[in-house]
């Protein structure tokens, strides 16, 4: 039976590319012959939209066969595993009502760990290479929730002029997670967005090479107008042009979170 390694997305600076990183490094693994399970951890419902249209994705938001359901009702997450279009890749939707997640935690009994509990069956199973989950901009017990399910934390970091705003309460809370979850490490930073056009990513690059301890990923994801596309017909980017440089560097990020893991 093999191990399965569990990476979260996670970063309180809202569109810093964790939604389009979480999708793309996961269908990335599976196009590798990893064998991959996403779940969609954010209202927005993101992760979701980016395999199934508006339709579908409302019709699985209101169904009740969402995460929400899940951890609302603390149940064991297999049943709510949905295939996808892609070999190797699967999914669990999210839902709008996620919206009241911290409120249904709260009354719980070791309500950081109600994700853990709920993937614990998944995990033990062996069923799959790599779980990635996708978090939303907070950081509050349903994130923690999320680091506290999860071997590994990718902080996605977008080179913009606010794109550090806020990143020393990301590794606070960071450091508050690992008291509960002590095994949980930070694999890397990822910087997404970037344009060359414009100066940010030597600003961003020098304030986070100036951080201890902390691990950049060498891939760079640069501005590229297909991802949006692909996202418009939700399909990650790679499903939807393969030879666009936004789907080369995804693959190539997806290697080398596969070493990092490995090392
Ligand atoms: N490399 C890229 N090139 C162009 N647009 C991008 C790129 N990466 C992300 N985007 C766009 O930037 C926006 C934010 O990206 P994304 O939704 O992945 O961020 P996020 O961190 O998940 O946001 P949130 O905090 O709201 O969950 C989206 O509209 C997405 O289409
Ligand atoms: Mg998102």
């Amino acid at each position: 039976m093999s191990q399965t390694t569990v990476i979260c997305f996670a970063n309180n600076k809202g569109g810093s590319g964790k939604s389009t990183t979480c999708c793309n490094v996961g269908y990335s693994l599976a196009a590798e012959g990893n064998r991959v399970l996403l779940i969609d951890g954010d209202m927005q419902m993101n992760l979701t939209l980016s395999f199934f249209d508006d339709e579908k994705s409302l019709e699985l938001a209101k169904s009740g066969k969402n995460l929400y359901t899940a951890i609302k009702e603390e149940r064991d997450l297999t049943p709510f595993i949905l295939p996808t279009e892609y070999e190797g890749l699967e999914l669990i939707p999210s839902s709008t009502l996620m919206s009241s997640i911290e409120f249904e935690l709260f009354p719980k009994w070791q309500r950081e760990l109600i994700l853990r509990q709920g993937l614990k069956k998944i995990r033990q199973s062996g069923r799959y290479d790599y779980i990635l989950i996708d978090a939303p901009p907070t950081l509050g017990c349903w994130v923690m929730n999320i680091m506290c399910a999860s071997d590994y934390l990718i902080i996605p970091v977008e080179a913009s002029p606010w794109g550090l705003f806020g990143i020393a309460n990301m590794f606070e809370f960071y450091e508050q997670v690992q008291r509960i979850a002590p095994d949980l490490k930070l694999l890397g930073i990822a910087v997404t967005k970037v344009n060359e056009r414009k100066n940010y990513v030597k600003q961003t690059m020098e304030t986070l090479n100036a951080l201890e301890d902390v691990t950049l990923f060498s891939t760079y994801i640069h501005t590229d107008s297909t991802i949006e596309w692909s996202q418009d017909n939700s399909k990650p980017v790679m499903a939807y042009k393969k030879n666009s440089r936004a789907a080369g560097e995804y693959l190539q990020l997806a290697k080398e979170v596969i070493n990092y893991v490995n090392r």
